[in-house]
């Protein structure tokens, strides 16, 4: 019977695996903190894609949700994408279905159809241009102006980039993140008042968007916001976003203090993957997200769009 290796930490056995597999582990903003530690890139929707496009490594381990594994495979044919459990989904991407786009665009044929990355590649497909949080804007701006949009899944991102580019015929999905409607701008007005020197940082996904938008300092995606907190001189800083953001947060920013403005927003799909569930993957190879080729051909596009304007 083979002897199995002993290690002195499940971070070890990781590592060990890791060089194993040729692997490389990329772990969004909200994942659990003992995730983001061992991860070679945590970040946002965007760079988590193209760190997915640039690695050279066989295995891509993404700790993140189904949707951001698929982007990496759409982005990565050739390449093993696997995640550390399967169930991990999106809510938000799953309110809107590639039939709904199809019939959009069968009544605006001249429409022009923006998803959001926190999509089904099936929805990807149907659609012209694809968007992160951090670059929507530019993304709509770059459309003629004679053309109808329609802005797909999540309607706070897409009122503020309405709000922002000024943008008339641009009509919006009805989705949401169940995680930032926890999110309410009572308990903003409270904290505000409780912390009046601290900066109020919003991620545009917030439910409470449409009412709170014009007191935050800044609305930025979670990279953003880690970028942001690091360079400002402020002290304190109120977050409206998922928790899991605080971890990356804190641990470089030791000098001060972030408050979270729901303690609540926690998105169980993105804590269900654990160290366990990793050490489990990159030993067993599992679960691999593919986007058959076909499809991947055709998500593709609005993908590329997307990088070519950024
Ligand atoms: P970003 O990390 O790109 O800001 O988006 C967060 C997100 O969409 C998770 O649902």
């Amino acid at each position: 019977m083979a002897v199995r290796k002993t290690y002195n930490s499940i971070e070890e056995e990781i590592l060990d695996l890791k060089r194993k597999r040729n692997a490389v582990i990329l772990a969004h903003n909200y994942q659990v903190g003992e995730i983001q530690d061992i991860a070679d890139f945590t970040g946002d929707s965007l760079r988590l894609a193209q760190e997915a496009k640039k690695t050279d490594a066989d295995v891509i381990l993404f700790c993140g949700v189904h949707f951001m594994a698929e982007t990496a495979s759409i982005l990565c044919p050739e390449k093993k994408v696997l995640v550390p459990d399967m169930e991990a989904g999106c809510s938000l991407a799953d309110m809107v279905r590639p039939g709904d786009v199809r019939a959009w665009k069968e009544k605006n044929p001249d429409g022009v159809v923006v998803c959001y990355v926190n999509t089904s590649a099936e929805v990807k497909a149907e659609s012209d241009y694809c968007c992160t949080s951090s670059n929507a804007q530019k993304v709509v701006e770059s459309i003629p102006a004679d053309k109808k949009i329609l802005f797909v899944p999540d309607y706070f991102l897409g009122t503020y980039v309405k709000e922002q580019t000024g943008r008339k015929d641009m009509e919006l999905w009805r989705g949401y993140c169940p995680t930032h409607t926890m999110i309410q701008s009572s308990a903003i007005d409270v904290l505000r008042e409780e912390h009046p020197g601290a900066e109020f940082l919003m991620h545009p996904e917030c439910g409470c968007l449409t009412r709170s938008m014009h007191l935050a300092d800044k609305i930025l995606s979670t990279e953003g916001m880690v970028r942001y907190v690091q360079e400002s001189h402020a002290k304190e800083f109120i977050i409206a976003t998922e928790t899991g953001i605080l971890h990356r947060m804190r641990q470089q920013n030791p000098g001060k203090t972030f408050i979270p403005a729901s303690a609540q927003a926690t998105c169980t799909y993105m804590k269900m993957n654990t160290l366990e569930k990793v050490v489990d993957a990159l030993e067993k190879l599992q679960y691999e997200v593919k986007v058959p080729e076909a499809l991947a051909k055709r998500a593709y596009l609005p993908i590329k769009r997307m990088i070519e304007i950024v």
